[in-house]
């Protein structure tokens, strides 16, 4: 009698120990999905944030892009004017100026010539990143296209006593936009030459090379130091010692350039040691 008494005893302390385990178990798995909601909850909040962010970003973006395009544009007009002026002033006649004012002359030209070569930089970067700086592709030969930046950066080699070297075995085919190729060697040559010391060279050899153009820009000029080297291809970028030597330039060459490379399936890579010269190579798939 008393055994089966202590078994009912027991029976029902177990349910009643099992009621209370389940409670705390239910009271449990409750706490949880609250936890898991709001967990939820919160990452949908945050979710929802960064793509207003984005999307605030983009439009800032797309604002800066526009802005730049619309002053660069409002900035041609006026400067057209300055530059038909200068050219009348030129073609005055020999006693009309004196040989001071003709110098200034120069000085303007000159620094109207720079003025526009930026705001075409600009203009090109905004389209670059409003996404319409396409190439049109056709049949170019490299080695003429080396050959038209050799003419056009001669003088300027001569003037500032650099020895300019070509080694370019033509002709050398390839499917690409001949006027943004031509922005490429100018701009190149144009940096290497402007960043070599009086006495130095620039060298530019243009080759096949397994199924690719390889243009290689070599000067033994200033160089560039090697913790900026990774910053190269940002826009606006000027290497110290550049900017301490006072060379001219804005930063917007090499950014068009990589632009311009990527445009073709192509690639850029600089190599350079300071005081000791730079290497830009370029390899562009050939036709
Ligand atoms: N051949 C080079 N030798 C030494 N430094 C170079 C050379 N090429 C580029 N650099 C460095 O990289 C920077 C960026 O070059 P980039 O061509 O973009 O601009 P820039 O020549 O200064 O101006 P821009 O091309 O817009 O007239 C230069 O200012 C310079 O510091
Ligand atoms: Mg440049």
């Amino acid at each position: 009698m008393r055994g089966a008494a202590n078994g009912a005893a027991f029976l029902a302390g177990l349910l009643t120990g099992g009621a209370t385990a389940a409670l705390a178990l239910g009271r449990e798995t409750a706490r949880m999905r609250a936890a898991c909601l709001a967990t939820a909850a919160e990452t949908e909040r945050s979710r929802r944030r960064e793509d207003e962010l984005m999307a605030r970003m983009r439009a800032l973006d797309a604002a800066k892009t526009d802005f730049m395009a619309t002053v660069s544009h409002e900035l041609r007009t006026p400067l057209t004017s300055i530059s038909g002026y200068v050219e009348l002033l030129r073609d005055a006649e020999p006693d009309e100026l004196s040989d001071a004012q003709r110098r200034m002359l120069e000085v303007i030209a000159r620094n109207a010539r720079r003025l526009r070569e930026l705001i075409e930089d600009i203009l090109t970067l905004s389209r670059i990143e409003s996404g319409g700086f396409r190439s049109e592709p056709g049949e170019v030969d490299l080695a003429q296209v080396v050959e038209r930046a050799i003419t056009e950066i001669g003088p300027v080699a001569a003037k500032a006593s650099v020895g300019l070297h070509a080694e370019v075995r033509g002709p050398l085919p390839l499917r690409g936009d001949g006027v943004q190729l031509d922005r490429v060697l100018a701009n190149l040559l144009g940096n290497a030459v402007k960043f070599t010391p009086a006495a130095g060279t620039v060298t530019v050899r243009a080759a096949h090379d397994a199924g690719e153009a390889v243009l290689v820009v070599a000067d033994t000029g200033m160089g560039i130091p090697e913790s900026e080297q990774k910053a190269l291809f940002v826009r606006f970028f000027r290497a110290t010692n550049a900017i301490r030597r006072a060379v001219p330039g804005t930063g917007l060459g090499l950014a068009i350039c990589r632009k311009i490379v990527d445009n073709h399936g192509g690639t850029i890579a600089v190599a350079s040691a300071e005081n000791m010269g730079t290497t830009v190579t370029v390899r562009l798939p050939a036709s």
